[in-house]
């Protein structure tokens, strides 16, 4: 892909103002809303259910690009597509049955993804890979906001476009966690599509510049 996509997360926003964090998203030229889902139980914190994706859906036109991490998120994918998911990502450690989870957000009319949490090998998405419009590399260990990106992750995303090379697929990259100026650089070049970024989107005073200068990678 030419452009990398820009998927801020609303992770890093104030949560008390939730509607204006996703309007200025939009304001600042990005291309999806990035929305991180966490039970406390697959994560260690606690974020939003179905009610605050139908609530945010007003807010923009925008994409939106939902991230369960969650256990057993078959329970509550239903309810996300209904409450306006556009992508519905969730966690192969999570489920036992993972090609039965990508047919059930497809059969819902959504764009089924798959990630992968740092210590799993991108060798366990082999199967899966004809299936999935997205594959998300998490670049830091899920659970917050603001923590370094983990280098050795660039390898895994490096390692997926050979295997989308080898396959001709044409599922999406995206990478998630530690994306900011300093580091967007290398994880466009060991082949993302989709960079996703909280606390530095959120952190920026000048957000509209803070995208293009992302997109410049
Ligand atoms: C982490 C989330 C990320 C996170 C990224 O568990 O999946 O989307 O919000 O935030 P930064 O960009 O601050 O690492
Ligand atoms: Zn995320």
């Amino acid at each position: 892909m030419n452009r990398p996509l820009i998927a801020p997360s609303i992770l890093s926003a104030n949560f008390s103002k939730l509607g204006e964090a996703v309007s200025a998203i939009q304001d600042a030229g990005a291309d999806w809303v990035h929305i991180d889902v966490m039970d406390g139980i697959f994560v260690p914190n606690l974020t939003f259910g179905p009610k605050m994706v139908s609530d945010l859906r007003p807010y923009t036109s925008l994409p939106f690009d939902v991230h369960l991490m969650i256990e057993k998120p078959d329970q509550l994918i239903p309810a996300f597509a209904e409450a306006g998911a556009d992508y519905i990502t969730f966690h192969l450690e999570a489920v036992v049955h993972a090609h039965r989870t990508i047919q059930m957000i497809r059969s819902l009319g959504k764009k089924p993804g798959v990630s992968i949490v740092p210590s799993t090998p991108v060798s366990m998405l082999k199967e899966l890979l004809p299936y999935v419009d997205q594959v998300l590399i998490m670049t830091v260990n899920p659970g917050f906001g603001g923590q370094s990106l983990i280098e050795t992750c660039l390898d895994k995303i490096r390692e997926l476009v050979a295997m989308r090379n080898d396959q001709q697929l044409p599922f999406l990259i995206s990478a998630d966690g530690g994306i900011n100026e300093q580091t967007a650089a290398i994880t466009r070049k060991a082949g993302a599509d989709i960079l996703i970024t909280g606390s530095a989107f959120f952190s920026a005073q000048e957000k509209k510049k803070m995208v293009q200068s992302l997109r410049k990678f």
